[in-house]
């Protein structure tokens, strides 16, 4: 059963343009890859997919530094190759999200390119935040980079202006109507070639407060804000509602506008997704007001352990933090800017988890190669393209792990991603993970993700809450074993390394890995593994 309105339970595929598919041997995926590959992303039983920009960019920061919001870049093809691939899409009924970028244009930008030239206080510099030096010349304020370093640059005639990423990605300055103006023609030229909906970079980044003032703990804060980075959570959570450009009260006129617009295409149940980090967690559900967006991220799963007690909070907690605002939440394991979850936590431990997410309510999000089980690349540093390694000197690494293109077919590199070289390089030992191999064999990672989502159809979008069997609160309180019963469905995790034998009987749907041995009312779940149960 497909979900009402569409997007309320939907399984959203996540494509890196760049990393997907090449279909002319220049060593980088393209648009008309996609579309060549749509069966494909058919067959796993998703209902829309989400792609990360493909629009003009000089590629700093993977096509999140846009020069042209409204065309396609030439190394993904035109804008033709675009409304291929949406039509295509749309006829095998998937639905299509594109990316929207409304925190900073790429620097290549043609205002941006205008406000350099136009020069101190003109209207050109006033779309973004330029400002004076301090008398002593340094920045107008003291904030870092979320990509680290200083998060001003200074210009030509000894203005300075803001960038929370890249130098090469000025924030715009959303008080400026010409900006508000400019991202409601963006958004209509996407939904008037055939896009569904977005997915909204920064969504709680565009309006700033206090652009002139210096912030107590810099450094902290920055800290505090990167998931890798070991902190005190008390520490954590003090620093974290104080970041004076994130979740400010202004973004929701945004997006109050930004609705009215959706709300026109009627027919068409557009949808919007937020990329909204922000802190306390109940700030989220302010994104999803009635005339807001419609659904936000939980990033939550994208650092959590493979622990009962730790993924029983975190879920049991976003599920009723979005049920007091009548929503569903959503789920991610993996995705272009983290570790991919295989990596993570390991390959049957995320096999494990896929399938306990998969049948939880709200929408999932996989990331293209998540249903391939696919790990992290190993990057030799020469090759490394993210901004973060260059802008921390290589003390941190970036993302480029998590972005390695697909392996396909063949038996080596690049497996038939590219006749070309590809632009980060596949691993040899991905040789049994192509989709090829993984196709015909019934035990492989892209089966499981086939078989669940198609059961999850079937038997559990819109189908009813969650009721906890087994959790460090339920049941006999194993810190081993997680479940829950969604309407005829009941969902066992194992998570230790040895099996665990429960009092239940139904009939066996799909088991993430090992024997499922069933009889006399007991089944006993494999080490490492989740089973759906039907009764
Ligand atoms: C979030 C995107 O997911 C990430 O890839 C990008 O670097 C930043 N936003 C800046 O646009």
């Amino acid at each position: 059963m497909k979900s009402s309105p569409w997007w309320k339970e939907a399984t959203i595929y996540q494509i890196y343009p760049r990393s997907f598919f090449d279909s002319n041997g220049d060593g980088e995926g393209d648009l008309p890859g996609i579309t060549s590959k749509l069966q494909y992303v058919k067959s796993l039983g998703v209902d829309a997919i989400w792609l990360s920009p493909f629009y003009t960019s000089p590629n700093k920061d993977g096509g999140y530094d846009v020069a042209n919001p409204r065309d396609v870049d030439p190394r993904f093809g035109n804008l033709a190759d675009a409304k291929k691939m949406i039509d295509v899409a749309h006829s095998l009924e998937l639905r299509v999200l594109v990316d929207i970028v409304p925190n900073h244009f790429s620097d290549q930008h043609i205002w941006f390119q205008e406000a350099l030239k136009a020069g101190r206080g003109s209207k050109e510099r006033a779309r973004f935040h330029f400002y004076d030096a301090n008398p002593d010349g340094t920045p107008p304020n003291n904030w870092i980079s979320l990509f680290g370093g200083p998060s001003w640059t200074q210009v030509e005639d000894g203005q300075f202006y803001l960038h929370l990423f890249d130098s090469s990605q000025p924030d715009l300055n959303w008080d400026n109507p010409d900006v508000a103006q400019d991202f409601e023609k963006t958004l209509r030229f996407w939904l008037d070639l055939g896009a569904d909906g977005f997915r909204i970079d920064v969504a709680h980044g565009l309006v700033k407060e206090d652009v002139l003032k210096d912030h107590p703990d810099p450094q902290g804060l920055s800290d505090a804000l990167r998931l890798d980075m070991p902190m005190d959570p008390e520490r954590r959570y003090a620093l974290l509602p104080t970041v004076p450009y994130f979740d400010r009260q202004g973004v929701h006129e945004i997006y109050r506008q930004w609705r009215k617009i959706f709300n026109s295409y009627e027919a068409r149940e557009v949808m919007a997704v937020a990329e909204a980090w922000v802190h306390p967690p109940v700030n989220a559900t302010r994104y999803v007001r009635s005339d807001e967006l419609h659904q936000v991220f939980n990033f939550d799963l994208l650092d959590a352990a493979f622990n009962a007690q730790q993924l029983y909070g975190l879920m049991s907690a976003a599920i009723d933090l979005m049920k007091s605002v009548g929503a569903l939440p959503t789920w991610a394991l993996s995705n272009h800017d983290s570790p991919r979850v295989a990596s993570r936590i390991g390959e049957v431990q995320s096999r494990a988890l896929a399938l306990f997410v998969l049948a939880l309510p709200g929408s999932c999000y996989v990331y293209a190669g998540q249903e391939l089980g696919l790990p992290d690349g190993v990057i030799p540093d020469e090759a490394r393209q993210d901004p973060i390694y260059f802008r921390t000197n290589g003390t941190q690494k970036g993302r480029d792990g998590a972005r390695v293109p697909l392996p396909w077919s063949g038996e080596v590199a690049p497996f038939g991603f590219t006749s070309g070289s590809p632009w980060l390089p596949l691993q040899e030992s991905w040789k049994e993970l192509t989709v090829e191999k993984q196709d015909t064999d019934p035990k492989s990672s892209l089966n499981l993700y086939r078989s669940a989502l198609n059961l999850r159809a079937e038997h559990l979008v819109d189908n009813g809450e969650v009721q906890w069997i087994e959790s460090p609160e339920h049941g006999r309180k194993n810190n081993s074993l997680l479940a829950f019963k969604r309407g005829n469905v009941s969902i066992y995790m194992n998570l230790s390394d040895t099996p665990i034998e429960v009092e239940v009987s139904g009939k066996l749907l799909v088991v993430s890995a090992g024997i499922v041995d069933g009889r006399d009312g007991k089944v006993t779940i494999p080490p490492v593994s989740t089973i759906w149960l039907h009764h």
